[in-house]
């Protein structure tokens, strides 16, 4: 090809191709692996493939609005991180995709693939430039490939080859191996990269070796998705030991699946080795350069030794010396960088923030290890990562548009966690230099492998890192111990990592039922029908602290309802409680999930009157006439009566009654959470998103992305917002199906890294807040009554935490400080409008004693040279002895200096008795003169008290324990004084 194709045009012609064949474009999921009906799969840490997002399409779980699609897709595989920084490999890439479910086939899908392939509209390559492989069974595949090449004059033996199903078949050797799920054959296409193809005769030995060699380079891959691979695992407590195969029945439809990786074919059609020159790379490579040259240019010696980071973004750019490609050392490094931006910024405009687990680790390690490189790779002293983003938003913003909407929250993620790990690395450094000088004073030469782990661990120390900082020292490392333990480590958390599976379990509710109406938003009451009951283990039954009344069954039910007035805790709201009650039958709600749409109402058996084998039970049947249907148990013919509780309740007529007081608190508090989120990103900025909520009825938790704490005139601020929305009682306006573009128009906020469906409900509050949510709602702003925060705290790093009471709930909280000050009044013994007089005189009374005791200390201190002061004259020279008891030690310090300083032919000793003993000795000038020694004398005193200690001529001091040898000591300074002169 003479000018390369552009990865953008090529992700634009790949679409605009399959659109003019009658596909849809539908949007990429999420990079967290949520599928088309907003349930997270749990098998993957990450979105790997285009295909990911549509499992319930190929099994005929969900029915997609059209039954061709096309995607571009965002993916993130980590599996080969270690050698990112190479020419080829990537940790983020693109997947363009044509689906089919239920359509076309593969006769269809081959003919598209080579229409898009070789017709000079689109890609217009040679034929002869292009091979295929198949499964080795796919005898139908062979043909309808063969048929396109015989037109072109091809031989299509010598461009079609039969491989195995590790290569050919989708997912990888599913056709023994599994994992259970859809799976089919595939077919992949190949591009030779080098001079004149080869021709005729060519044998699949030639093409294997040529592949091997890169001369073909695979660059499509198209799957047709037929079976449903069914199997057991062979071990269920080892997974990792794989399935047995059960069987492989056909899917009730055939699908395609396609891929194409977006970078790698536009750089092998380009005829480029390298994945960073194709153009999607070239702005993060600017970036990067430039970044470097900034801070190149700011450690030259005329600048400022430290350049703050506004510094870093404001120097002039003019002079650029780093180029990507002068370099092969820092080429790597910037490559890594260049990499791991693009994942970063991608992995946190989908809602995944930096942590110590699954996803948020990976986005961790990844954001660290860029870090690294820049720090040590390229020379870059300031935090830089963010600045990176940039040159992403340039090359990819304009399709993604995710990434200039939550610029904010990226760039402040990024800045914070490069912070974050600039710190912990310095912490780290602390560590290891303690480390290395403990291995010196003990001659060794070689770091333990644990602590290199513990430095990867804890510190984020990559161990190359560790290596070089050990070889500045002469130090090495033992690689051995370190990957030992790590081996261990990856054993301990090896459960919840990304596993090789790409189909999650199998969906189902667990009760064959339609799904539920949910009527809670309007009615707290509803006439309903049992679809659905299974009994419980009766542990599963948690009966809230809020029910006092227990079972005596204590047996529980999970029951499925046609309609339903109760919540389903979701979105951080938490489930209704109440009753549901039938005839002869009634039970208490305690929790209430959903799943796949139908909700699983979990109900402690009250009292239940419809089964022939009863156990006796007066207290039950005593309550019978009070409770609904009571009376019903002289009707019932009991020989008719079915003989278990779920058999018996089946079909039967409730009424389902939520607890309202309780709701209406969680509507509070819920209401009153849309607001604070409001006034948090008024008050403190647009980067702030919801990080997680809990709203119950005793309190509301809002977790937020925000950098640093918030002062107490923001959280002052804050409050005062929402109490002003409260007080101004605006409607609460609820928009139950709105088209979700419509509610991105209108400025909704959506929750981070939620899945949402075409169509949304939508809350809005005057014109303060919108933001799309399912959760139940208040009226008018005003039955919020007051709003109260009652703490701002550190949630994880980068997220902050508020806590806050509405209602009753405040109402409680103004009651118990309220409480607490009266108590404080009384105990002070005043009235509460007095009580801050009350503390200042305390405090003045407090002062004034402290004074008056230290006053008098000294006093005592300084004293007549009388008392328990003594004074001899020992050859000239006199000593001054004094025993001080219980004072501070500074006022026995100030006496010996007077002494010294009224005479300075004197040597003063002092001790001072308290919890421990403290001798003090000063020798005047003179008496130093004549041979006096005030070290050499309390050393030999200390011992006398059981210490130790010495000093100068001048001045000396030491410590002791034996009171009692206090006087002994004091005394025996004359024969050591004596000795001296
Ligand atoms: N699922 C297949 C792949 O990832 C085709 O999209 O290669």
């Amino acid at each position: 090809m003479s000018t390369p194709l552009k990865a953008s045009e090529l992700r634009e012609k790949y679409l605009r191709f399959f659109e003019s064949k009658g596909h849809t474009q539908f949007p990429s999921g999420s990079l967290v692996p949520y599928d088309v009906t907003g349930r997270l799969d749990e098998s993957l840490l990450f979105n790997g493939a285009g295909m990911i997002q549509f499992k319930p399409y190929f099994r005929g779980a969900a029915k997609p609005s059209h039954k061709r699609l096309t995607t571009a897709q965002k993916c993130v595989r980590t599996g080969d991180i270690d050698i990112v920084g190479d020419l080829t490999h990537l940790t983020f890439f693109e997947m363009l995709g044509n689906f089919s479910f239920g359509d076309y086939f593969k006769k269809e899908a081959i003919a598209l693939s080579w229409e898009f392939i070789t017709d000079p509209q689109w890609l217009g390559l040679d034929p002869r430039r292009v091979s295929f492989t198949i499964f080795e069974e796919d005898d139908e595949a062979y043909e309808y490939w063969a048929e396109w090449l015989e037109k072109e004059g091809i031989d299509p033996a010598t461009r079609i080859f039969r491989l195995d199903e590790e290569t050919n078949y989708w997912p990888a050797g599913s056709f023994t191996k599994g994992p259970p799920g859809p799976c089919g054959p595939n077919s992949e296409m190949f591009y030779w990269t080098r001079g004149e193809p080869p021709s005729a005769p060519y044998t699949r030995d030639d093409w294997i070796r040529d592949e091997a060699a890169s001369r073909w380079l695979e660059f499509w891959n198209d799957v047709f998705i037929q079976f449903e691979w069914q199997g057991e695992l062979r071990s269920p407590s080892r997974p990792q030991e794989g399935y047995v195969k059960t069987g492989m029945p056909p899917l009730p439809f055939r699908s395609v699946d396609t891929g194409m990786g977006l970078e790698r074919t536009a750089a092998v059609l380009g005829g480029l080795t390298s994945l960073y020159d194709i153009d999607i790379f070239q702005p993060i490579l600017r970036q990067i350069e430039e970044v470097v040259g900034k801070n190149e240019a700011s450690t030259k010696p005329e600048r400022p030794e430290t350049p703050g980071e506004e510094a870093l973004s404001s120097l002039d750019p003019s002079s650029l010396p780093y180029r990507y490609g002068s370099d092969p050392a820092k080429d790597v490094a910037t490559r890594i960088i260049a990499d791991h931006i693009r994942t970063a910024v991608f992995c946190i405009a989908d809602g995944v923030l930096p942590g110590n687990s699954g996803r948020g680790y990976v986005l961790r390690r990844l954001i660290r290890r860029a870090v690294l490189k820049g720090q040590r790779g390229l020379g870059i002293r300031q935090p830089f990562f963010h600045h990176v983003y940039e040159g992403v938003v340039e090359a990819m913003g304009d399709h993604y548009r995710e990434l200039r909407e939550r610029r904010e929250i990226i760039v402040e993620t990024l800045r914070n966690e490069e912070a974050l790990f600039r710190r912990t690395l310095e912490a780290g450094t602390e560590v290891l230099q303690r480390e290395l000088s403990l291995l010196s004073h003990q001659s060794e030469s070689e770091l333990p492998g644990e602590i290199a782990f513990r430095l990867y661990d804890t510190y984020g120390f990559p161990l190359e890192v560790t290596k070089e900082l050990c070889a500045e020292a002469g130090v090495e490392v033992d690689e051995v111990g370190y990957e030992k333990a790590l081996g261990e480590a990856q054993e301990r958390s090896r459960k919840g990592t990304e596993r090789a599976t790409v189909y999650g379990g199998v969906e189902s509710n667990g009760l064959d039922v339609p799904p539920t109406v949910f009527r809670g938003y309007d009615e707290p009451r509803t006439v309903s029908h049992i679809v659905a009951v299974q009994e419980l283990p009766e542990s599963q039954s948690d009966p809230s602290a809020e029910s006092k009344i227990k079972s005596p069954y204590s047996q529980t039910v999970a029951i499925a309802l046609d309609q339903t007035p109760f919540y389903a805790e979701s979105g951080g709201q938490v489930a209704d409680t109440g009753v549901i009650a039938g005839e002869g039958f009634e039970g208490r709600v305690v929790n209430v999930t959903k799943r796949n749409g139908v909700f699983v109402h979990e109900v402690v058996v009250e009292r239940d009157e419809r089964i022939k084998d009863q156990r006796p039970r007066e207290e039950t049947i005593d309550q019978g006439p009070e409770t609904p249907g009571g009376e019903g148990l002289s009707s019932l013919d009991l020989s008719s009566l079915p003989s278990s509780l779920p058999e018996s309740l089946q079909g039967l007529e409730v009424e389902a009654r939520i607890d309202f007081n309780r709701r209406m608190r969680i509507m509070r508090n819920h209401t009153a959470t849309h607001l604070l989120h409001a006034a948090l990103r008024q008050v403190l900025g647009k980067h702030v998103t919801q990080a997680g909520s809990y709203v119950g009825p005793d309190h509301l938790r809002f977790d937020f992305t925000h950098g640093k704490p918030m002062t107490p005139e923001e959280v002052a601020r804050v409050e005062f917002i929402v109490n002003e929305q409260a007080l101004w009682n605006a409607p609460v306006r609820v928009y139950a199906d709105v088209p979700i573009d419509e509610a991105r128009a209108r400025g909704a906020m959506a929750l981070f890294g939620e899945k949402y469906g075409d169509r949304v409900r939508m809350i809005e509050i005057a014109d303060f807040s919108r933001e799309l949510c399912g959760g139940t709602h208040l009226r008018s702003t005003g039955e919020i009554g007051l709003f109260k925060i009652t703490s701002e705290s550190s949630a994880a790093s980068g997220v902050r935490r508020i806590e806050a009471v509405t209602g009753e709930g405040a109402y409680a909280w103004v009651l118990e400080q309220t409480g607490l000050f009266y108590e404080a009044a009384s105990r002070l013994r005043t009235s509460p409008r007095d009580v801050l007089q009350a503390i200042d005189r305390l405090q003045d009374q407090v002062r004034d004693e402290r004074r008056k005791r230290e006053k008098a200390e000294t006093a005592l201190a300084r004293g007549d040279s009388g008392g328990t002061a003594e004074t001899q004259e020992i050859k000239g020279v006199f000593l001054w002895t004094r025993k001080f008891e219980g004072v501070d030690p500074k006022v026995a310090a100030s006496a010996v200096d007077d002494a010294v300083a009224q005479n300075p032919n004197l040597v003063a000793l002092c001790a001072v008795v308290g919890e421990r003993i403290q001798l003090i000795c000063k020798a005047g000038p003179a008496a130093v003169a004549k041979g006096a020694h005030a070290g050499n004398l309390i050393k030999q005193a200390a011992p006398i008290v059981g210490g130790g200690g010495g000093g100068r001529p001048e001045f000396a001091t030491a410590g002791g324990k034996d009171a009692s040898k206090v006087d002994a000591a004091l005394a025996a300074a004359s024969a050591f004084l004596d000795a001296m002169l």
